[in-house]
């Protein structure tokens, strides 16, 4: 059988028309480009949404992959296996944490922290401690839980009703906070940076506030670092910029090396809370994404890709700032490492477009925001070459 050319009438029969995906194919990757099938080499300083933390074709990474493919692709959770278990004792250092779940992405990790808080307060504090509560302007996933916690209408449109029980606090609303949480809370999700509401950061007054009342009403705080997670801001987790001190914290985008793997870590408060049979996954913690995920995080330690990432960023920050000193169409500009947000005085789509017809690859999330999220790999020589595409870009665009 002939392969079917891979084009965008094509594309519109095959598939439902959730994607708006760009008019490229690509087959592979070098470093942080990534190559279309006409040869052409794309800067990506969207890294697979955040996913691609060691770029393209890291040799670790590859070996792990196939090496442990070799040997066992999958077997179930009902064995022990050797690279789970070194992920999740890996994991838990790192956090300092207790006890960890797999499963296989974003949304799953958070239905799974959802499905323990809720049990878990029902424990603590009986049938009405189940309100699970988010905060304005978040993401946190696209099946039924994570959406009812998730705040962009464009994403709920349609699908009502959603979730009972959930609840919404005023971002860095102090007042709100206060408001809103109450003994009947079980759990408050946050996202220290938020990544698709357009890279915004949690105050620390609305941190301490938090952890002041958990004390006093006793609720979890779960921490979703999918986006934020895994080094991409400069440290380990985001939550260690404001001393979140997390009683859960969500893992998933960059876990896997690229493959589909996700996590849930939580603290000795929740670590009896899930007995057998109460929650499960075929997949989760499959042996080749945990030795992928293993091999990821020894090469950011190794290649210290944290301090990297909080250098290069603050690099590009300051290149930034003296753009937006000669472009008005940038309104503000927010930088965590290797998370960067522009605010634009148009949609961003617009700029999106203008960056691909330069062969780089960016991303609008929030309307008017360009969203960064390259390779923790990238070098400062290759982040210039986007912040030249962007100068160029808004000069063509103030000419006329
Ligand atoms: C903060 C955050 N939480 C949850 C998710 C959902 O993850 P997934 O798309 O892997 O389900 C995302 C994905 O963008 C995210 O950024």
């Amino acid at each position: 059988m002939k392969p079917l050319p891979i084009t965008q009438e094509i594309e519109q029969k095959l598939f439902f028309h959730n994607y708006s995906r760009f008019p490229i194919a690509v087959t592979h990757g070098e470093g942080v480009w990534l190559v279309s099938d006409n040869g052409i080499r794309y800067l990506d300083m969207i890294a697979g949404i955040g996913v691609n933390a060691l770029g393209y074709g890291d040799k670790r990474l590859v070996h792990a992959i196939s090496s442990q493919a070799a040997k066992l692709i999958h077997a179930s959770n009902l064995f022990m296996m050797q690279t789970q278990f070194e992920l999740a004792d890996k994991l838990l250092s790192l956090s300092g944490l207790s006890k960890v779940f797999f499963a296989n992405s974003g949304t799953e990790a958070i239905e799974a922290a959802m499905k323990m808080a809720r049990k878990w307060a029902g424990l603590a504090g009986g049938e009405n401690k189940k309100e699970v509560l988010s905060l304005s302007n978040c993401f946190h996933g696209r099946t039924y839980g994570a959406m009812s916690l998730t705040a962009k209408a464009k994403y709920l449109d349609g699908f009502d009703p959603l979730l009972p029980g959930t609840g919404m606090i005023s971002f860095n609303d102090i007042e709100d906070l206060e408001e809103k949480v109450s003994d009947n809370t079980a759990a408050v999700f946050i996202e220290v940076i938020q990544g698709e509401g357009g890279i915004h950061k949690i105050s620390q007054q609305f941190i301490d506030r938090l952890k002041e009342l958990r004390l006093k009403y006793n609720f979890l705080i779960v921490a979703d670092e999918i986006q934020a997670g895994c080094g991409r801001t400069g440290k380990f987790f985001s939550y260690m910029h404001v001393d979140a001190d997390p009683d859960m914290v969500c893992l998933a985008k960059p876990l896997g090396g690229g493959l589909p793997l996700s996590a849930v870590l939580g603290s000795e408060k929740v670590a009896d809370v899930l007995t057998y049979g109460n929650h499960g996954t075929t997949f989760g913690g499959n042996p080749v994404a945990c030795a992928a995920g293993i091999a990821m995080i020894n090469a950011i330690e190794e290649d210290q890709l944290m301090k990297h990432a909080e250098n290069t960023g603050s690099l590009i920050l300051d290149k930034l700032q003296k753009l937006a000193t000669r472009h008005p169409q940038i309104l503000d500009i927010r930088q965590y490492g290797l998370m960067i947000g522009i605010t634009v005085n148009r949609e961003a789509k617009y700029y999106v477009e203008k960056a691909l017809q330069k062969h780089i690859v960016i991303n609008a999330t929030s309307q008017n925001v360009i969203r960064l999220l390259p390779p923790l790999t990238i070098t400062f020589e290759e982040a210039q070459q986007c912040i030249n595409a962007l100068d160029e870009i808004f000069t063509e665009e103030a000419a006329g």
